[in-house]
């Protein structure tokens, strides 16, 4: 009796505080909207208007009189940028705007950590907030369609679902700041080259089922602030005015509320624009701001009645709704951030040790033991070369940044003798928008391979610090092979014959073509850019004071030849259009339901120590649409080292009315285990989450029978398999 009334008052008491939040959420939603329209009435059409586009390159208009300050946007992902011209594509040369640089997209997801990923969204909103920045540009979340696309290492995954996780974590947390995020780009924006013009088409499953996913949580479940509209073309029209996209999708069914801005200089027309739904211009390449689509022109089409002014309304009413949300109309209480802390340095550092996949260690090279070694070579142009002022718009001007030599250096140059050679050359640099900087790139330098050679063969371990730069990972053009750059191929092979104890670890942000290198060598990491801490991350982890922990968000095909984009001719399009055949067969869904082996598959990551997974079951057998799907398994740390294991769970239905890959992600959990250690973990999907994207019907659908749960450490290591049925 005594428990059936605790319990009930408890229920009563939780009832009551729902009530009582969502009553004074409504509340508050009431008093912004009113606040906004009241602001909306104040306003001349010219004021209005001048909320609507920059007034520079990264600001909007001030209306002081309203006392509306300034807006300020900045990019980007991974880091605050320095501080640009107002008028030009300039840096300003401030001497106090360096900032915590994090490593980039990929690495970011291949740390598969919900938390970490929450706590760099913190501190990027800190430091937005210290850099007085109301709106950070990022994070972007396109699908790593194409292993050449020179925004790779910016994006996050091929998979949609780890993207969506990964995006809500950094959204939310980034705008507890009091700054949006503004979620790019949207949509279909899949490659670099010919971005401003190629025409996408793909059918309505793969857009709805692929490359809609990472957006449509961004805004219905962190509800991000902000969605920049990509530059590409999608079916004939360009996104900014694509009535699909604006409209039918991001306002009618995702409800968005926020601002649509053109990503810069992507805004094509006045009428067609403002009627698809795009709220702000930003980036158009013309110095009269009042030329801009969304300035003179705008009024005019409002006097001239081709755009009702409601429609402007409703505009300036998403840039207000966004400004009271991030607290920019009521200064005094906005947070104030904070830069470069201890703290903030620290999360960079833990950023990247969690992002080191380690891909091989046939012979247990790695850790290395260096209280045991005399002598190691440190090989290679990435062992020197810093990446985080690179890429584009998303480059940052870190505080410092520790390259791997520096970190062997300071760590070890007193116990050590460390033999560095360059072992291969960056051949040129590559202007904007030119890939000038990967011409000549297969050309091998004999000289430095020698010098190379020389120094691992006096060394008693080598490691080569090989891979890409952003000459090819880059902002505005596509690469234009995968193979290893500048001769490195031979390089490795050579030092490996001189010196069999030779690790390479990959510094790159896209897949890579890595057999002819695979053979040789018995230890392979790949270490992604690791932003201002990559050195130490990447040093701690070879020397075992770290262990690796990431996992491949991107599937490394054994050659270009079998990524589907290239393998059906759709890349990079023809005559300005591009269509995405493989449909909804993207990454690994392409190579396992084609059954293509990989050379590393997705989700794939070793670890210094060794797991044993057990016991996966379901909590029932049959499940209704409205259920959730709860997968119970025990997972032991069986090695000599702590360790951490991502468990991967993905789902199939084996008989159903359309194709469905062979098999999908649909739950991870990242778990750290103490040698001898053991847990219990519980992975759910929804039912509702196993839906396909029904086109007949436009609307997902849950086709009723067999489902399969595969549990397992990567796309292809699945360790458990269980059947169940849905009602
Ligand atoms: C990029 C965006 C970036 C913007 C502002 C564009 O070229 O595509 O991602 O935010 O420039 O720098």
């Amino acid at each position: 009796m005594l428990n059936f009334n605790i319990n009930a008052m408890k229920k009563i008491l939780l009832l009551f505080v729902l009530l009582v939040g969502l009553l004074s959420f409504s509340q508050n939603e009431a008093t912004t909207e009113k606040r906004i329209q009241s602001l909306v009435k104040k306003m001349t059409l010219q004021e209005k208007v001048s909320l609507l586009h920059g007034n520079s390159k990264f600001y909007v208009s001030d209306i002081k009189r309203l006392g509306i300050p300034e807006w300020a946007l900045s990019d980007g992902p991974h880091g605050v940028r320095a501080e640009m011209n107002r008028h030009n594509w300039q840096y300003a040369g401030w001497k106090d705007d360096a900032v915590t640089c994090f490593p980039p997209g990929t690495a970011m997801a291949a740390t598969w950590n919900l938390d970490l990923t929450a706590q760099r969204g913190y501190v990027l909103g800190e430091e937005a907030r210290f850099r007085k920045k109301d709106v950070l540009l990022g994070p972007g979340i396109n699908i790593i369609r194409s292993p050449l696309c020179g925004r790779n290492f910016e994006y996050l995954s091929e998979d949609p679902f780890l993207i969506s996780q990964l995006t809500v974590s950094y959204i939310k947390a980034l705008q507890t700041k009091d700054v949006a995020a503004s979620v790019k780009h949207f949509a279909a924006n899949n490659q670099e080259d010919n971005r401003f013009v190629i025409d996408v088409t793909m059918s309505d499953r793969a857009l709805h089922e692929i490359y809609l996913p990472g957006f449509k949580a961004a805004v219905m479940d962190a509800k991000v602030l902000t969605v920049m509209g990509a530059y590409n073309k999608f079916r004939g029209d360009y996104c900014t005015e694509n009535m699909l996209l604006g409209r039918t999708i991001l306002r009618d069914l995702y409800q968005f509320k926020g601002v649509y801005m053109s990503d810069w200089d992507a805004t094509h027309s006045t009428v067609n624009a403002a009627l698809a739904g795009l709220d702000l211009e930003m980036g158009t390449n013309k110095t009269n701001y009042n030329e801009w689509y969304f300035a003179d022109p705008l009024i005019k089409a409002v006097q001239e009645g081709k755009v009702k002014e409601s429609v402007v309304d409703e505009k300036v009413a998403n840039v207000l709704r966004v400004m009271i949300k991030t607290k920019v109309l009521d200064p005094k209480t906005r947070i104030k951030g904070s830069v470069n802390t201890k703290e903030h340095q620290a999360l960079a550092y833990q950023s990247a040790v969690e992002s080191i996949v380690l891909l091989k260690n046939e012979n247990q090279l790695l850790p290395l033991p260096m209280n045991a070694l005399k002598s190691v070579a440190v090989i290679g142009d990435n062992a020197t070369r810093k990446h985080c002022g690179g890429g584009l718009s998303s480059e940052i001007k870190p505080l410092y940044e520790i390259t791997p030599l520096e970190a062997i250096t300071n760590k070890f140059g007193n116990q050590l003798q460390i033999n560095y050679a360059q072992g291969y050359n960056k051949q040129s640099s590559p202007g904007e928008g030119s890939n000038k900087g990967q011409l000549n790139s297969d050309f091998v330098d004999w000289k430095l391979i020698d010098e190379a050679v020389a120094q691992a063969k006096k060394s008693d371990v080598a490691i080569v610090f090989a891979g890409l730069n952003h000459d090819f990972d880059s902002e505005s053009f596509d690469r234009i092979h995968m193979r290893l750059p500048y001769g490195q191929e031979t390089l490795i092979q050579e030092v490996t014959k001189a010196n069999p104890k030779t690790i390479v670890v990959i510094i790159a942000g896209s897949p890579l073509e890595l057999s002819g290198i695979q053979t040789r060598v018995s230890s392979i990491v790949w270490a992604w850019y690791g932003g201002m801490e990559a050195g130490n991350a990447v040093m701690d982890v070879l020397s075992g004071k770290q262990y690796p922990s990431g996992k491949l968000p991107i599937t490394l095909p054994v050659s270009l030849q079998q990524s589907p984009d290239v393998a059906l001719g759709n890349y990079p399009g023809r005559n300005l259009k591009v269509k995405y055949e493989e449909d909804i067969l993207v990454g690994y869904r392409w190579y396992d339901t084609k059954k293509i082996e990989p050379l590393y598959p997705f989700g794939f990551g070793l670890s210094y120590t060794s797991f044993a997974i057990s016991n996966g079951a379901t909590d029932k057998k049959t499940f209704d649409v409205n259920d959730t799907v709860t997968l119970k398994c025990t997972i032991k740390n069986t090695g000599k080292f702590e360790g951490a294991e991502v468990l991967q769970l993905y789902a199939s239905q084996p008989v159903c009315s359309v194709l469905r890959p062979q098999k999908e992600l649909k739950a991870f959990e990242k778990v750290v285990l103490k040698a001898g250690e053991q847990k219990e973990v519980s992975l759910k999907v929804k039912v509702k989450d196993l839906a396909f994207y029904d086109e007949k019907n436009a609307n997902w659908k849950v086709e009723p029978g067999e489902f399969i749960f595969h549990l397992g450490t990567s796309s292809k290591e699945i360790v458990n398999s269980v059947s169940a049925q849905v009602k």
